[in-house]
């Protein structure tokens, strides 16, 4: 089938290439060649597919990584020195911050290689090879099997492939599924361990404009950090020593001073995380209508309660905006996705498509025994799992995220019981304390009793007001039982009776721990509340689980189906966090009625949203001495400092960090957001509104020339001019 599918997709691009303008779609590394380079030619690109991808020569594959958890990071010299977003290095950033050293507030930066610090635990990952495995992992897969004995066979197929594939070698392996697992890719990658901070701006740089620009245009964000990556004295990956030397790359990117105008070819190169492009109406009246609407309400209450703490002091803000800026930030995208989806017609428009492949598939007997029940059962394990979904997503939001905050602090309390009821030994009980004043102490340090106390009874009123009765964990049943569903008395209770309100309590209590101290932990009414909410989640999250196999297993013959459908069309895989390629150009966009946004921002703009009340437009008094001087370098455009520019790459979370390149090859940009009409992107694209937002790198290296006086760095960086 697939091979077949390939041969359409070939011969169809040598008939029309011209037809597939659109830049829409996120391409596999290894096929480039095959599908994708002649029309990237086309809109300019000047390279080979080989330079994007390669086994035997050097490619830019080899200077893109993952990085951290859940980021792109990309190489930009010959010692290993990295670049990503400052959001995506605010972790590292933040945990060496401390009241005298504000490098959240202050920036950071290391005036030579001793100066640089370390991150245990950062790591970055890259693509060694990959290949096509779909015969090897579907080997032995008959018709007619039910879905266990097929999901039994191809686990053994894979973990056979996976271990072939690295025997020997340091190296890690991955299979994963592309096309609901129509198709089966072997990834091998290679992971660095010793990962250094170089610089960071000030967040009124770095995350400029805050939550209110976040998802937004015009954006005048310096959203980049630097570090470097660590080797052994053979190159290869170590854990952190001093003895380690700077890694040296195959690959790294030169860096464009040239600039870019609307036209310009675009490519990004990175890790998106997930998309959901081919799935069918009822999924996206699933969001928009069941669950995203909830969502939002609960976030809604959590951001107000924060942001009115944050208002009243300094302390306040620091302990709650990292916490605000992750609530913010999926709660302001569901929004853009409900109104982007509405505004192109979304559910309409599938209906219609699903209309045609009803009439495509009842046209033939053999069709309709495949496919003709397929959207029947989708909507019945649609009805079905939305609101198991819902209770699990209210469950998660309310006990275990940034909701009744204490709990995330019990709940780490859960292994010194067992290991008391294990008998274990006075070493390990020990160790395990330690574990747990560091993890009071760094909660405390960000958490304040009344915020704290107004979460836990908004949350819980919520809780009881919109979940059905069948998703309460026992314990809150009781609690509402015993309090009347008056939240407020319950908490003033607890937080006479609970070892997890305060710091003194908690410690004295773990300074002075006796294992029968594991008594009054289990009658603690928070931790008992943890457990029970636990309890409840994995139930509720088994269910959810068995569920969304059925659609999992939909999805695929779905999937197989619309490829059959459409002969002719092009398919990208949906984003599954491997490594991906999408091409566009640089272009503004319409977004309403008489309104053109233009494609770039200049520092004009950071000094007009300036204001030093607000904490997010605070702009440091530096860089307005630069912009009054007008101390541009060689950084400048038409006399103005660039910041950030747009495109019509298609990207999605993940991509953050990624590097967008020119057509030459150099880097051009940062990428670290997408436009609001746009954010629907994830489930269905448009070309006349989505665009992403990328940082110009030119704002970049004139923040570390001339803001931050780190100039050296750029003596190791290729600058084209
Ligand atoms: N929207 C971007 C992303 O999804 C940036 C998020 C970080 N910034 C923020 N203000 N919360 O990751
Ligand atoms: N900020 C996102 C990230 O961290 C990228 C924005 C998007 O979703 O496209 O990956």
């Amino acid at each position: 089938m697939i091979r077949k599918f390939v041969r359409l997709i070939v011969l169809f691009i040598i008939l029309s290439s011209s037809l597939l303008r659109a830049d829409e779609g996120m391409w596999i590394p290894i096929l480039i060649k095959k599908f994708n380079i002649e029309i990237m030619q086309e809109k300019g690109f000047k390279l080979s597919a080989e330079d994007i991808y390669s086994v035997n020569q050097a490619s830019m594959k080899d200077a893109v990584m993952i990085f951290g958890g859940g980021c792109t990071a990309d190489l930009i010299s010959d010692q290993g020195l990295i670049i990503t977003n400052h959001h995506c290095g605010y972790r590292p950033i933040q945990s060496h911050s401390t009241v005298d050293h504000d490098y959240l507030t202050n920036g950071f930066w290391a005036m030579s290689q001793e100066e640089e610090l370390i991150n245990p635990g950062l790591t970055v990952t890259f693509l060694k090879w990959m290949k096509d495995v779909t015969g090897e992992v579907l080997k032995g897969i008959e018709d007619g099997m039910s879905e266990e004995e097929m999901s039994d066979i191809k686990q053994e197929n894979i973990d056979g492939i996976k271990k072939e594939a690295i025997e020997e070698t340091h190296f890690t392996a991955q299979v994963k599924p592309f096309y609901y697992g129509n198709q089966y890719f072997l990834f091998v990658n290679e992971t660095y361990k010793d990962i250094r901070l170089v610089g960071a701006p000030p967040s009124a740089i770095g995350k400029f404009g805050g939550d209110t620009d976040n998802w937004m245009w015009p954006r005048h964000t310096g959203d980049f950090s630097l570090f470097r990556i660590y080797a052994g004295k053979d190159n290869e990956p170590a854990e952190y020593s001093p003895d380690n030397v700077p890694f040296k790359p195959k690959k790294f990117f030169p860096i464009s001073l040239k600039g870019t105008k609307p036209g310009d070819f675009t490519m990004v190169l990175g890790y998106p995380g997930s998309t959901y492009e081919y799935v069918p109406s009822f999924h996206l009246q699933m969001l928009t209508r069941d669950i995203y609407p909830e969502l939002i309400d609960v976030r809604t209450k959590k951001l107000e309660i924060m942001q009115n703490a944050m208002e009243k002091s300094t302390e306040l803000r620091i302990q709650y905006s990292a916490k605000a800026a992750g609530v913010s930030n999926s709660w302001k995208r569901w929004k853009g996705e409900i109104r982007g989806l509405d505004k192109l017609d979304a559910v309409i428009k599938k209906q219609e498509y699903e209309k045609r492949f009803m009439e495509w598939t009842g046209a033939s007997s053999e069709r309709n025994r495949k496919y003709g029940k397929l959207l029947e059962r989708y909507e019945e394990v649609y009805d079905e799992i939305a609101p198991v979904r819902l209770g699990q997503s209210y469950l998660r939001e309310v006990f275990f995220y940034n909701g009744v905050e204490n709990i995330s602090l019990a709940s780490g309390f859960t292994k010194l019981v067992s290991m008391v009821g294990n008998d274990a030994s006075p070493e390990e009980i020990d160790e395990v304390l330690e574990s747990l004043r560091k993890r009071a102490a760094s909660f405390f340090k960000d958490y304040d009793p009344a915020t704290g106390d107004a979460l836990a009874v908004a949350m819980l009123s919520m809780f009881d007001e919109n979940v059905p009765e069948e998703y309460y964990p026992e314990e809150f049943r009781k609690i509402m039982e015993k309090y009347n569903r008056n939240y407020q008395t319950w908490i003033k209770k607890v937080r006479k009776k609970s070892l997890f309100m305060d710091e003194e309590t908690l410690l004295s209590f773990l300074n002075s721990f006796k294992t029968s101290g594991v008594k009054k932990i289990k009658k603690d009414p928070i931790y008992m509340l943890v457990q029970s909410a636990g309890e409840t989640y994995g139930k509720i999250h088994s269910e959810y689980g068995k569920l969304n196999q059925d659609l999992e297993s939909l999805h695929r013959v779905y999937m197989k189906a619309q490829m059959e459908f459409e002969p002719d069309k092009l398919f990208y895989p949906d984003a599954n966090f491997s490594l991906r390629v999408s091409y566009g150009e640089v272009l503004g966009y319409d977004p309403r009625d008489a309104v053109f946004y233009k494609h770039y921002t200049t520092l004009e703009g950071v000094i007009e949203k300036d204001n030093p009340e607000i904490y997010d437009y605070d702009v440091p008094d530096k860089l307005k001495e630069l912009y009054l001087k007008k101390d541009y370098g060689r950084y400048s455009q038409d006399g103005k400092i660039p910041i950030c520019f747009l495109a019509t790459n298609h990207t999605t979370g993940g991509n953050s960090g990624s590097p967008v390149i020119d057509a030459e090859g150099n880097l051009i940009g940062l990428n670290f957001d997408r436009a609001w009409e746009g954010v629907m992107s994830d489930l269905m694209f448009n070309a006349g509104q989505c665009r992403n937002i990328s940082l110009d790198i030119r704002y970049a290296l004139f923040i570390i020339d001339k803001f931050a006086g780190a100039g050296y760095l750029l003596d190791e960086m290729t600058l084209v001019e």
